[in-house]
């Protein structure tokens, strides 16, 4: 395996990642390695600071509150929020099925989709009841919004939109999907999962009802996540899990509610948790995600160029996928692909991604995909280039 070495990057950050020693880690669209700041505040959390939240009345407890609260705040600010729109999920998929679950469908049945979407962006809504419409993609695998316009109708409650593909990187113009949306008077709903992490986000210049992303992506823990979603949207919705910290007040008779976002965190949430997502938002920020954002751009050209000048390697989505490059070796399955890069080093997801009806529509079972993170370097170009010839060299 070879050291990395750090050839064109904008940022150095890669001695930070303490578990990505002598390995090419091209899995962060999967789930982002942590820095180190991330490690320390999850630990200092257990070992100095650990009490429950909004229950306690003793200090420790009202710090710790006061530490959750702050966690609230700051995964906010990220997408440009406030505290009190944004509500703890154990990520992206829990936050789509709570809208999924209580949105009231105001005689509106139906969700209107892409081909692109994540399965967490798919099943929620037909478990729910909805009818699903897919809208398809241009040629360079966006989602073609002048076919969703042409396919939105009065019936659509929910326009549910991936902000950047997990498979081909393409971002979303979600202005422009917003104001379809709103224009046939349905709500906007956007996963974010993979453009919170690489792409700077404001939701409410975007115009979006609601966001969705998970803190494993964003280079914090796993069993976190959020859904923000607009105030007047949150408070007409029920609760969906029922338990401590979410009621007004309880009795045999009737029980009535706490506003959002209380509403909808039943249960001892995942108070460290928040704690290292706070963390990981604080070393985001401290990059800037303008910064990551032409970090992962400035790789995937590399990487687009190198795998193009390569024979018998197919690339899919667009020149100007953030973050995310997808490819197949001709006439190889995209799991031995990944197996032979992996004794060499290198980390690549292989499959379809939880993205099966995407895959429908490129004509494969799979794909190999390399994804970037602040960390990424040249060298991680480099080894994946030397991994895919002698994927070629055995395979013929
Ligand atoms: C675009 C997209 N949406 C949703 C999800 C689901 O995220 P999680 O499993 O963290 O809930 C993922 C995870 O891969 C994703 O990439």
């Amino acid at each position: 395996m070879n050291a990395p070495t750090r050839i064109n990057s904008a940022l150095d950050v890669r001695s930070q990642f303490p578990a990505i020693v002598n390995w090419h880690y091209l899995d962060s669209a999967a789930t982002a390695q942590k820095p180190q700041a991330v490690i320390d505040a999850i630990a200092k959390a257990y070992a100095q600071d650990y009490a429950t939240v909004h229950r306690g009345v003793y200090q420790r407890s009202s710090e710790m509150t006061g530490r959750y609260e702050d966690a609230r705040a700051a995964t906010s600010k990220v997408i440009g929020g406030k505290p009190d729109e944004l509500i703890f999920t154990r990520g992206a998929t829990e936050a789509i099925n709570l809208v999924a679950r209580t949105l009231p469908k105001n005689g509106r049945n139906r969700v209107l989709l892409s081909a692109l979407e994540h399965h967490s962006n798919i099943v929620p809504w037909q478990l729910a009841g909805y009818e699903v419409d897919a809208v398809p993609l241009t040629p360079d695998g966006q989602i073609d919004l002048d076919a969703a316009e042409d396919m939105l109708t009065k019936e659509h409650r929910i326009v549910g939109f991936a902000h950047v593909s997990n498979v081909l990187g393409s971002i979303l113009d979600a202005q422009r999907a917003a104001e379809i949306a709103h224009a046939k008077g349905a709500l906007l709903l956007l996963d974010g999962c993979q453009a919170v992490p690489r792409v700077s986000v404001n939701i409410g210049k975007i115009g979006a009802d609601f966001y969705a992303f998970s803190g494993h992506k964003l280079y914090g823990p796993t069993g976190i996540g959020a859904l923000w979603g607009r105030s007047e949207l949150l408070a007409s919705m029920p609760p969906w899990q029922g338990g401590g910290a979410m009621i007004d007040s309880v009795s045999f008779e009737r029980t009535t509610f706490a506003d959002p976002p209380a509403r909808f965190e039943a249960g001892t949430p995942h108070i460290v948790g928040a704690v290292g997502l706070h963390a990981a938002v604080d070393w985001v920020e401290k990059l800037s995600l303008d910064a990551i954002h032409e970090h992962e751009c400035a790789l995937v050209a590399e990487a687009r160029a190198a795998l193009s000048d390569m024979s018998g390697v197919t690339l899919y989505g667009p020149e100007d996928s953030a973050g995310i490059v997808s490819f197949n070796v001709d006439g190889v399955h995209a799991h031995d692909t990944a197996t032979i890069l992996d004794d060499a080093g290198v980390a690549v997801r292989a499959g379809h991604h939880c993205a099966q009806p995407l895959m429908r529509v490129l004509g494969v079972e799979a794909t190999a995909r390399a994804s970037f993170a602040a960390h990424s370097d040249s060298s991680d170009i480099a080894a994946l280039v030397r991994g895919i010839e002698q994927v070629k060299r055995i395979f013929g």
